[in-house]
């Protein structure tokens, strides 16, 4: 039996699309394998959203050129966000010509054909094409976890936030039909999914753009109303789009969890109006402690920029007084990498590496102290985990979320999909610990 390798770089949105292109080699034929020496078919699916993760893609294709002179029959496919920009798919061609199928985000169902043709051909395949209407419905799914599932319910970002290359890379916005997206979540309930989360780059303009308009919070209301189903999350909210139905329908339903996703990127007004985000400091703020007031066990995280072009101290300082004043449950947080091709790349006033660095460490300071003081309000609370199996570390520790997406740590007995009732009894930066009361 032939054996494939998938590796994926980025976000939930790649882990998606990677399960997909898991389940159609499979249905070729294809099982899984982890060992790139046992592999026939290796697939890399790739993330442009900043430098690093671009110089990591390409350190590891560079290593797979041996491998592939060991074994000429080994094939060798790139895809994802990165070949969506013509600048590395004419690298890959001048530089790495090892490479047998180059394809996009667009036509990831096409791998099979693209398969096929490699077959005949044996020379380098590309098609990646600019843009699509369709979303392709249906696709066979190789699912990571047997009781929580992703689900995309759009694909593409139409908000062109300056720094941002995910709207030349995964084009226009589009959402599914409401009906498909329900039929694949009552599919998921049946296979036994107790939780599953909604993906988009921006939810909250969900259904916009469908025949028959649908918001989000409805949406959002019909998957938590099928049976089995526990838990809904979802991902990405802006901040702009969030609207008091949306915070209604959260707060009204136990089953959408805790937890509420909002990037603020930058705590300055100056430095938001050239990120392009459609908001300011105190509309941003305000938004947080409306979300509070309603939905008073939320969590709430964030994704911050530093080094933005022409940051100053003074928009650093906002940065870190939003934080303090919205006490984030945790935040991802990133320097500024210019991506090409974007508005923000050719402003002037680029930040040199030792003052962002500077920055950095600050924010991240002051990040893992509210952290753990947000945790510590769960100290020797009950609390019910989703349990998603035994600890990697211990056998004897099993590990889990709560609904609000605190990592938690316990001992007692569950099984991986159970949710239990734990009480929590120590508190860390990273992750709470805990024993099953019930
Ligand atoms: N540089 C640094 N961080 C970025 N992000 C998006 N583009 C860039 C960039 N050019 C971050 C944003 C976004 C998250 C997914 O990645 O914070 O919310
Ligand atoms: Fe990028 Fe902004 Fe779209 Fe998010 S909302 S994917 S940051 S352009």
């Amino acid at each position: 039996m032939k054996k494939y390798l998938i590796i994926t770089y980025g976000c939930q949105m790649n882990e998606n699309d990677s399960e997909k292109i898991s389940g159609m080699v499979e249905e070729l034929g294809y099982s899984r394998t982890e060992d790139e020496k046992d592999a026939d078919l290796i697939i890399m699916n790739t993330c442009s959203v900043r430098e690093n993760a671009n110089n990591r893609f390409f350190g590891n294709l560079g290593n797979f050129k041996k491998l592939k002179k060991k074994k000429p029959d080994l094939i060798l496919a790139v895809c994802g966000c990165m070949m969506q920009e013509g600048h590395i798919v004419k690298k890959i061609k001048e530089k790495y010509s090892f490479v047998d199928i180059v394809f996009g985000t667009h036509n990831i169902s096409s791998l099979p054909s693209l398969l096929e043709e490699c077959d005949a051909k044996r020379k380098l395949i590309v098609e990646v094409l600019e843009d699509s209407d369709k979303l392709a419905e249906g696709l066979p799914v190789h699912r990571q976890f047997k009781h929580k599932a992703f689900v995309s319910i759009m694909k593409g970002c139409n908000n062109f936030c300056s720094y941002c290359i995910v709207p030349y890379t995964r084009g226009r916005e589009r959402s599914r039909e409401y009906q498909n997206i329900l039929s694949e979540v009552r599919e998921l309930a049946n296979d036994g999914v107790k939780e599953v989360t909604l993906l988009g780059q921006n939810v909250n303009s969900y259904g916009k753009n469908l025949d028959d308009p649908v918001p989000f919070a409805k949406l959002l209301k019909m998957v938590s109303e099928v049976e089995g189903i526990e838990r809904v999350r979802f991902m990405t909210s802006h901040p702009k789009d969030l609207s008091d139905e949306l915070i209604e329908v959260i707060r009204d339903n136990p089953k959408i969890c805790r937890h509420i996703h909002l990037p603020m990127q930058s705590g300055s007004s100056r430095i938001l109006k050239l990120m392009n985000r459609h908001y300011d400091k105190d509309t941003y703020i305000k938004l947080v402690k409306k979300i509070r007031r309603e939905i008073p066990d939320v969590a709430i995280t964030t994704d911050i920029i530093v080094g933005f072009p022409t940051e100053t101290e003074e928009d650093f300082l906002d940065t870190l007084d939003v934080y303090k004043k919205c006490e984030f449950d945790t935040a991802f947080t990133f320097i500024y990498s210019k991506r090409e091709g974007t508005k923000a790349a050719v402003m002037d006033g680029q930040i040199d590496e030792k003052t962002v660095k500077d920055r950095f460490d600050r924010l991240l300071k002051l990040h893992d102290e509210i952290v753990l003081k947000q945790n510590k309000k769960y100290l020797n609370r009950e609390v019910d985990i989703l349990i998603d199996g035994k600890s990697k570390t211990n056998d004897n520790v099993l590990t889990g979320r709560t609904s609000s997406f605190k990592l938690v740590n316990f001992t007692g007995k569950g099984e991986t999909g159970d949710i239990v009732k734990v009480k929590i009894t120590d508190v860390h930066t990273f992750h709470l610990s805990g024993e099953v009361i019930e």
